[in-house]
């Protein structure tokens, strides 16, 4: 690592002066304490249509009561977002000087992290992943720490990472948790398919570590766009600052709630797509035109083959859609499938059969 590291960067030295002295927006709902309020004419609503008519609780906290038995994290270290990418986007305009401050990831990995850098105009240095001895990918923290300098505010990992479908090795992570004194934003939306612990259980280890899960993969709600992030509460203090007044919608908030009262249903979802996982990968292997199926812990699969294109191309008149990665940096000839119910695995499964006739 280039960054000579004498002392620690306070919290304060990481944050934008401009964010660390702003003074947020005070809705009219977060003025409101009360609980037993039954009039409310503090925030120019309109009285009729309930429950669409009211503002939505700025915090959520509804939400986050129901969530935090489920995560084991206390509600104050709790932000939620529409989606995950909003915490993702909070994160540079939070903590990254645009035009001066750079956060390093790896690649290949989730657009939205790029994306982000440079609608926020941070320098985004991505580090390639390596390939071990059974080309798989291979990540090694001291060729990510070698690119950090003093203007690297946050490093992004994910894990299970997108699009290669494995976990990052644990050791790793905590090696960069240990030797980098910025923000470490761990993405872990896909964190219900692995079978290791998530990194939430070591969140009030580490000050600077910023979790993501998502209600978008696991939990089956990518339409009600609902993102979380676990930090400690300094730093989820700021997130509340910055976000917009009422960032999650009444909407999306009861539907939420709806979902979290019944976490048996997510459980036996996520263990069927475990299984048809497995199912997959065995298929996947026995393609005449695969490759190389990747190891995964997330709910799709990673398959290099013979030509993706064409299969793309093939499937798409088939009416079936995956996603062709070609064009991803060392993700040549490579598909990433998506798990679905048995009869949409068997229905690619036939056609993938087809195509070779
Ligand atoms: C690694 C990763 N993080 C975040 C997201 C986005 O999640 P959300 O739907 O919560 O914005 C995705 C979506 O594909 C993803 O793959």
């Amino acid at each position: 690592m280039k960054q000579q590291k004498e002392k620690m960067r306070t919290l304060k030295e990481l944050v934008r002066p401009n964010v660390w002295n702003l003074k947020p927006y005070s809705s009219a709902r977060d003025e409101y304490k009360g609980v037993d309020a039954k009039v409310f004419l503090d925030a120019n609503e309109s009285p009729y249509n309930a429950p669409v008519n009211r503002y939505p609780d700025p915090l959520q906290m509804e939400v986050k009561r129901l969530l935090a038995p489920i995560k084991g994290v206390g509600e104050e270290c709790m932000f939620l977002g529409n989606g995950s990418d909003e915490a993702i986007d909070l994160v540079f305009r939070i903590f990254c000087e645009p035009g001066i401050d750079n956060v390093v990831s790896i690649a290949p990995t989730y657009g939205m992290y790029e994306v982000c850098a440079d609608i926020n105009d941070i320098a985004y240095r991505p580090v390639p992943l390596e390939m071990d001895e059974n080309g798989n990918f291979a990540f090694r923290s001291e060729a990510l720490l070698e690119v950090v300098d003093g203007y690297t505010k946050a490093i992004f990992l994910c894990s299970p990472n997108n699009p290669t479908g494995a976990c990052l090795p644990r050791a790793e992570i905590l090696k960069v948790l240990e030797s980098f004194d910025g923000i470490v934003v761990l993405d872990e939306a896909y964190a219900d398919f692995m079978d290791e612990p998530s990194f939430l259980q070591v969140l009030s280890d580490y000050s600077r570590l910023i979790v993501l899960q998502t209600f978008s993969k696991a939990w089956a709600c990518a339409g009600i766009r609902l993102g979380m992030a676990f930090a400690s509460p300094e730093v989820i203090a700021l997130f509340n600052k910055v976000k917009y007044p009422y960032n999650v919608n009444v909407l999306t908030q009861r539907a939420a709630c709806d979902i979290l009262s019944d976490t048996a249903r997510i459980a036996s979802w996520v263990e069927h797509l475990k299984s048809e996982r497995l199912r997959m990968i065995a298929a996947l292997s026995d393609y005449p035109a695969s490759r190389h199926v990747f190891p995964t812990d997330a709910n799709f699969i990673l398959v290099r083959v013979e030509n993706a294109q064409a299969i793309y191309d093939y499937l798409l008149t088939q009416g079936i859609i995956i996603r062709n990665r070609t064009h991803v940096q060392l993700c040549r000839d490579c598909l990433r499938i998506t798990v679905g119910t048995c009869e949409e695995n068997d229905a690619l499964l036939d056609a993938l059969w087809n195509y070779l006739k």
